[in-house]
């Protein structure tokens, strides 16, 4: 696909496709990463004096106008982390998105309303992409946190204008592509989360792609019940013990190894601080939940760390909003962070609670790549095609 470097867009209008879904509390943007992480195209692009159009959605407001979910809101944190003035439209298509985009000079930046305001945005809506396509003359798609969305704004408008990637989608897909498509081996990846039924594709595909697979968090109950091993209280689904069985025989038959928790901090709630047990995964008793993975597990993950060249990352290992049950994945991530600030491992993370969980280690900064993306990043470790990326692989557009 195109990047910024192959389009002349001085004193052209582009619509920029960013993902300003951050959280806002009162009115205020608690988080402003995303908006941060798309500050390299917006200056590129205002910089050689194109008219800045950004699009985006914010929450699920089911097509209908909803004043709670308005991005009037977080214009005022772009101007300040863009550092330059956004204005801002009501609406993104009609009138309104109109006579605001005339106004633009060559190097402002405008911010349109909500595009899930429109059921035409999630419908991907012809007549919708075609009003937002008359807006501009390029587009750049520069949200891959929400390229697994065939929305009109991330797949329509790819097919209807010369389309490109922006620095920030062309960032992630690189790191990606590094992480698995062509990583260098061995490959180590950590899943963790409650469930395995929500992970099950994920896991499916990586126990082909990987040489270590660990397992954490309410999962790893799930697969050491399958193998028979008593969780107590814990966290896990009884019903999936086939779908474990099958998952350890695929990771047999590619020489993936699946690494379990040994050892296991465990408690009669699930509480901070509350009292807690270190113990051998063998010895959970019926009344008591495993929180987290013991340090014997973690200082062995850390160990079989050494001996990868890539990690990727995506779910905790325990409770981490809990601490001491934050224990495992800390030492985790400092062993991993140690290893890529020597150069010996490339680690990628991403998907929603795993940068939380990151950046209560205090690792976050340091780790090779971190996602920007909740579920594109889930689905792209389950191996599939995001439409948004396979649009702008398809655009392979004509030269503007
Ligand atoms: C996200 O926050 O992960 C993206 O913005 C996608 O949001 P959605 O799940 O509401 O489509």
């Amino acid at each position: 696909f195109k990047t910024l470097d192959d389009l002349d867009v001085t004193g052209k209008t582009v619509l920029v496709r960013v993902d300003y879904n951050v959280p806002l509390r009162d009115g205020r943007v608690t988080d402003a990463t995303r908006i941060e992480r798309s500050k390299p195209t917006v200056d590129d692009l205002a910089e050689r004096g194109a008219k800045v159009v950004l699009l985006a959605h914010f929450g699920r407001p089911k097509g209908q106008s909803d004043d709670r979910l308005s991005l009037g809101p977080v214009t005022e944190a772009a101007t300040a982390v863009l550092e330059r003035p956004v204005a801002f439209a009501d609406n993104c298509i009609g009138p309104a998105a109109e006579a605001a985009v005339a106004k633009l000079a060559p190097g402002n930046v405008l911010l349109l309303e909500n595009l899930r305001f429109h059921a035409g945005e999630e419908g991907n809506d012809p007549g919708f992409a075609d009003s937002l396509a008359k807006l501009g003359d390029i587009y750049v798609d520069d949200a891959f946190s929400a390229a697994h969305r065939a929305h009109a704004s991330v797949e329509g408008l790819a097919r209807r204008l010369p389309a490109a990637a922006g620095r920030l989608m062309q960032q992630e897909l690189e790191a990606l592509s590094r992480a698995l498509e062509k990583p260098e081996r061995p490959v180590a990846a950590i899943v963790g989360g409650a469930k395995v039924s929500t992970k099950l594709d994920l896991l499916g595909n990586l126990v082909g792609k990987v040489q270590l697979l660990v397992v954490g968090g309410g999962m790893a109950n799930t697969f050491l019940h399958a193998l028979g091993v008593d969780v107590g209280a814990s966290l896990c689904e009884a019903d999936m013990a086939d779908t474990v069985t099958d998952i350890v025989k695929a990771a047999k038959a590619n020489d993936c190894d699946i690494l379990l928790p040994t050892d296991a901090l465990i408690a009669a709630e699930l509480k901070a601080n509350t009292p807690y047990e270190t113990v051998s995964i063998k010895n959970v008793p019926s009344d008591r939940m495993i929180l987290d993975v013991g340090p014997a597990t973690a200082e062995h993950i850390a160990k079989r760390l050494g001996a990868c060249k890539t990690l990727v990352w995506n779910g905790p290992l325990g409770a981490f909003e809990f601490p001491p049950f934050d224990s495992g994945t800390n030492l985790v991530a400092e062993a991993a962070a140690d290893l890529t600030r020597d150069g010996r491992l490339l680690t990628v993370a991403g998907g929603g609670d795993t940068v939380a969980a990151l950046a209560n280690a205090q690792a976050l900064e340091r780790f090779s790549y971190v996602s920007t993306a909740g579920g594109a990043f889930l689905e792209w470790l389950e191996g599939k095609t995001l439409p948004g990326v396979k649009a702008l692989q398809d655009a392979g557009s004509p030269a503007v």
